[in-house]
């Protein structure tokens, strides 16, 4: 496991902004793995159950209870803490919400993100920064386009109007005060940001969520609703966007210059399935459960979204590692554990990270043996 992006994180201080969250969660295990001292900062976990307490994060973290609406909290933890790394996952991360409370969606998610870069700034911050966004953040005018890190930024709702706002700050922040020109010269810090796509994974109980709809119904036994059953997404497993922000992580760290930009972390092909049709493999799985189709009328969302994963892959050597069959499989097998085994489930999740780590490492040695044959 140490070996992985080259011990990079072992006795680093990484800074995780969103640590008591379902990605968060995921990313601060796999750094403590790895040997790391994170720092998190955040709301409470706001789902009962939640990954965060279910892994007894606080005993392997310090666990910050901070607003990143508050630019002073953060300035004072990069003050206090001095991390080598920041992974800036805290936002409002639901579209459905961010029609309820814009606001709030845009403060978090916009301001949050000035926040954060002020505090790199005034704190003379000296390390790698990665902006957590999403795939919503382009101009999407529907179609089945699949997104190159340089396509416009843009957001049809409030939600994703406010990521492709906040990498419209990160890129602001990056040619006018963090410039990768400047790098050793007015400033050592590298800004990148990072954009991902629908994700499973055990542990995520998040309203109106496709897979927490779905095991909170199967659990409770009650008839899943589901709006958009057609609706065409890429599924992605939660290790696999998490395993590219920290090979991202990695990468800047011996090369602070060439990466500072945006990377997209999709799925392969294999991963794209209608709603109805991953629902089913979820019943399937699960063994029992029925379901209902309500549709939603006055909410609108990206239809179709897909990212070109092409610069990932080349440049980083990343590359997803699982087809939505193992990545639903190893998702519905957590939550049956976490409901009816008397499983630890801290070791459960180390192990299934570890399995995880353990393929993507060797798919990636196998094809730099494979190019060193060529
Ligand atoms: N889960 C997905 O499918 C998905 C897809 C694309 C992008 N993302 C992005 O990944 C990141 C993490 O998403 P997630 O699924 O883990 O969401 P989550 O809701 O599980 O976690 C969000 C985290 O942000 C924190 N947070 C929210 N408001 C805050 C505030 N004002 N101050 C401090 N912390 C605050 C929460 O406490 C929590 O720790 C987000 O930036 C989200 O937009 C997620």
């Amino acid at each position: 496991m140490n070996h992985f992006f080259n011990q990079t994180y072992k006795n680093k201080k990484v800074l995780v902004t969103g640590h008591t969250g379902f990605k968060g969660s995921w990313l601060s295990l796999l750094l403590t793995l790895l040997g790391a001292e994170v720092v998190g900062f955040s709301l409470e976990p706001d789902t009962e159950p939640n990954l965060f307490n279910i892994l007894s994060l606080e005993k392997h973290l310090i666990s910050i209870i901070g607003d990143i609406r508050n630019k002073d909290a953060i300035e004072k933890v990069l003050i206090l803490h001095k991390p080598d790394f920041i992974f800036h996952l805290a936002a409002q991360p639901l579209v459905r919400r961010s029609y309820i409370e814009p606001h709030l969606t845009f403060e978090t998610n916009i301001m949050g993100t000035v926040n954060l870069l002020e505090a790199v700034r005034k704190s003379n911050f000296e390390g790698v920064v990665i902006n957590v966004t999403s795939d919503k953040c382009y101009e999407n005018s529907g179609g089945t386009h699949c997104f190159k890190e340089n396509d416009p930024m843009g957001g049809y709702d409030p939600y994703s109007a406010s990521k492709g706002a906040s990498e419209i700050v990160t890129a602001a922040y990056r040619n006018s005060f963090l410039n990768p020109k400047n790098y050793g010269i007015s400033h050592k810090v590298t800004l990148a940001s990072a954009r991902a796509g629908n994700v499973i994974g055990g542990g995520d109980w998040s309203e109106d969520r496709l897979i927490p709809d779905i095991v909170r119904a199967l659990y409770n036994k009650e008839e899943i609703i589901i709006r958009s059953p057609h609706a065409v997404r890429p599924w992605q497993h939660v290790l696999e966007c998490v395993s590219g922000y920290l090979l991202l992580g990695a990468n800047i760290y011996g090369n602070p210059i060439e990466f500072a930009e945006g990377w997209n972390f999709g799925s392969n092909e294999n991963t794209i399935m209608t709603v109805e049709e991953i629902l089913l493999k979820s019943l399937e799985l699960w063994g029992s459960g029925k379901y209902k189709v309500i549709p939603e009328k006055n909410l609108k969302e990206a239809a179709f979204l897909r990212l070109d994963i092409s610069k990932a892959k080349e440049k980083l050597g990343w590359q997803p590692v699982y087809d939505i069959n193992q990545s639903l499989e190893k998702t519905i097998s957590w939550y049956k554990n976490y409901y009816y085994q008397q499983t630890d489930m801290f070791e459960f999740t180390k192990s299934q990270t570890e399995e995880y780590v353990g393929i993507l490492l060797s798919l990636m040695i196998s094809k730099i043996e494979g190019l060193h044959n060529v």
